[in-house]
């Protein structure tokens, strides 16, 4: 379905051409229409006669003045005004805005066009490390990353979500011989023992992550444990069997604890592939890279320049493997690159990482596109986020100055929105806390995802949970608001069942018409927000929507209404705006409850 922005446009520029500025190619933008800057004085705005006056030498005014007057009669718009110095400020037309917003309730996907080649797209977000607890950093990851995948799909992509575990560094040494120094006497450590390996993994994930942060820090101190936690990396690395027997262990139990961390945010990956999966790639892409001469020894290490012409900062080759011969994080990742164009060959490849990445990610990609691991069919799209701060500005911690663990802050959230839930309501602990649950999860991911991920923001509990302002409580209170009505209608009699002749009516008041023109924007952000991976622009939309419909509401008697015809308009206006921003709140990651 069109856009009703190009619609408009279409209209404005006919007009332009009727009026006799049709001819030169500059005049093809003339009609282009926005929304109003001064929604005081119109609903949307075009500025062409004053971009034309230029080439047409003469006064904008009059351009203006002669496109309204080819306008006089339209059915798109109710009003179309020449102002100085030579602006054109337009209404819309009511009977346009309704027939458009019945054809959008009636078409798949609230008229968002699905596109003529659809594109296959693996995104790499989560990004956990096994066996280290997600921290806040963790948080931005998912929850963009998930939004991303979810609008494209909604947008009529195919979309592969990958969490690409950290599950082969040296931190897996790091752990191991932090298990051996605890418990020496496990047959893991046994090199001479040839039997099976217990089913049962020696430790819980509470143990797995005390043991890392332990040996993480006594390996900076004491190298001569460092260069066990080496020893132990190779070992598992070239296949001794306790090692990797020991790793399957951990790679078990910690993801059963990440699959649950990111499921309480409604975070679903499709793949639950790292870094070890790609490691028998690594011989055969390094021989690849040397024979075809990408690949040079600089110093001892194997590198791949990757600088261009055109650079004006450093950029430093990319390393393929280190003078000891051992792979790094890149040569993974270019293993990986290799390993997805293979199984999958994606249109694009999507990253989500910490904005410090950047250089990084710009050598891998300009390393996988020289080495021709990727064709200029496939685009490699790195998306680098802030970080989440605390009111101080400086990065989110615990009280007393740790790391804050995801888990804890989701608890956390959850506590304060049982708290609120609580306030005020009459309602059973058990529902609260369902309710709580539910609420506190669109808090954090839309206090997430409202801020345009490069950007930095500041976690503010008290602000997220809130029912008031650009929170997702707040949206959620407005479905649920809208619910209740329509629940109250049932009740009365009515029914909601499509054919029961619940049709929208032309607006009857200027509240309702802001909503429905609101509501009428739905394609138009849908796509853009897909196109530019852009989830905060869903966040903005929906908060506007709902202030839309909350204004509408508070000017409107709806049950109350003795017009029949009229009533069952502003339920199907209810109905569509629900299902709207029940749609959005989808793609963004999460849902309404029934009643809050
Ligand atoms: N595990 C990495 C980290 O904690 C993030 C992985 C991001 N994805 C990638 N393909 N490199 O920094």
């Amino acid at each position: 379905m069109k856009k009703l922005l190009d619609v408009i446009s279409g209209e404005m520029q006919a007009a332009f051409e009727a009026a006799g500025y049709g001819e030169a190619e500059a005049s093809s933008q003339l009609g282009r229409i926005t929304l109003s800057n001064r929604p005081d004085l119109c609903e949307y705005q075009c500025n062409g006669a004053m971009a034309g006056a230029k080439k047409f030498r003469k006064a904008p005014i009059m351009i203006a003045n002669e496109v309204a007057g080819k306008l006089q009669g339209s059915r798109f718009f109710s009003q179309v005004e020449a102002v100085a110095p030579g602006f054109l400020n337009l209404k819309i037309s009511e009977e346009f805005l309704k027939k458009y917003l019945q054809e959008m309730s009636a078409a798949e996907k609230y008229g968002l066009d699905m596109p003529a080649k659809p594109q296959k797209i693996i995104i790499d977000y989560g990004g956990a490390n096994v066996a280290k607890p997600l921290h806040v950093g963790h948080l931005r990851s998912a929850v963009i990353g998930e939004s991303i995948k979810r609008i494209c799909r909604y947008a009529g992509h195919e979309v592969i979500g990958d969490v690409h575990l950290g599950d082969w560094g040296l931190q897996m040494g790091l752990i191991i011989i932090g298990v051996k120094e605890r418990h020496p006497e496990l047959v893991y450590f046994d090199e001479s023992y040839e039997g099976e390996y217990p089913a049962e993994a020696p430790f819980t994930i509470s143990e797995l992550e005390e043991i890392y942060p332990a040996s993480s820090a006594r390996s900076k101190e004491d190298p001569e444990y460092k260069a066990q936690a080496m020893e132990a990396t190779y070992k598992l690395q070239t296949g001794v069997r306790g090692y990797r027997a020991l790793w399957r262990h951990m790679m078990n139990v910690s993801v059963a604890d990440l699959r649950k961390n990111y499921s309480s945010l409604n975070v679903e990956f499709d793949l639950w592939k790292g870094e070890s999966d790609v490691q028998d790639l690594i011989p055969e892409m390094v021989q690849y890279m040397k024979d075809s001469g990408y690949a040079y020894i600089s110093e001892g290490a194997l590198v791949v320049d990757v600088k261009e012409d055109t650079d004006t900062k450093e950029m430093p080759p990319c390393m393929i493997l280190k003078s000891d011969g051992a792979s790094l994080y890149n040569t993974t990742d270019l293993a990986t690159i290799m390993e997805r164009m293979r199984l999958y060959h994606p249109d694009q490849m999507i990253y989500l990482t910490d904005k410090r990445q950047e250089l990084y990610f710009q050598q891998v990609f300009r390393c996988a596109r020289k080495t021709g691991l990727v064709g200029p069919e496939t685009e490699l799209k790195w998306i680098g986020f802030g970080t989440v701060n605390g009111k101080d500005g400086k990065p989110f911690k615990t009280r007393d100055g740790g790391v804050m663990r995801l888990e804890t802050l989701i608890r956390d959230t959850k506590e304060e929105m049982f708290k609120k839930i609580k306030e005020g309501r009459e309602m059973s602990d058990e529902e609260a806390k369902t309710v709580a649950d539910m609420v506190a999860v669109s808090a954090l991911l839309y206090g997430d995802l409202s801020n345009q991920a490069s950007k930095d923001y500041i976690f503010d509990v008290d602000r997220f949970t809130s029912f008031e302002g650009d929170t997702g409580p707040y949206i959620l209170y407005t479905i649920v608001r809208i619910k209740s009505i329509l629940a109250k209608y049932v009740e009365q009699g009515g029914s909601l069942a499509e054919k029961e002749g619940l049709e929208l009516q032309a607006a009857a008041s200027d509240a309702q018409k802001q909503l429905m023109m609101q509501l009428a924007g739905f394609n138009a952000m849908m796509e853009s927000a897909c196109e530019e991976t852009a989830p905060h622009k869903v966040c903005a939309f929906i908060y506007d929507l709902a202030n839309a419909f909350n204004h509408f509401y508070h000017e409107t008697r709806i049950l109350a209404e003795e017009d029949e015809k009229q009533k069952k308009s502003l339920i199907a206006l209810l109905i569509l705006t629900r299902d709207v921003l029940e749609t959005c709140i989808d793609v963004l990651g999460f849902k309404a409850p029934e009643k809050m």
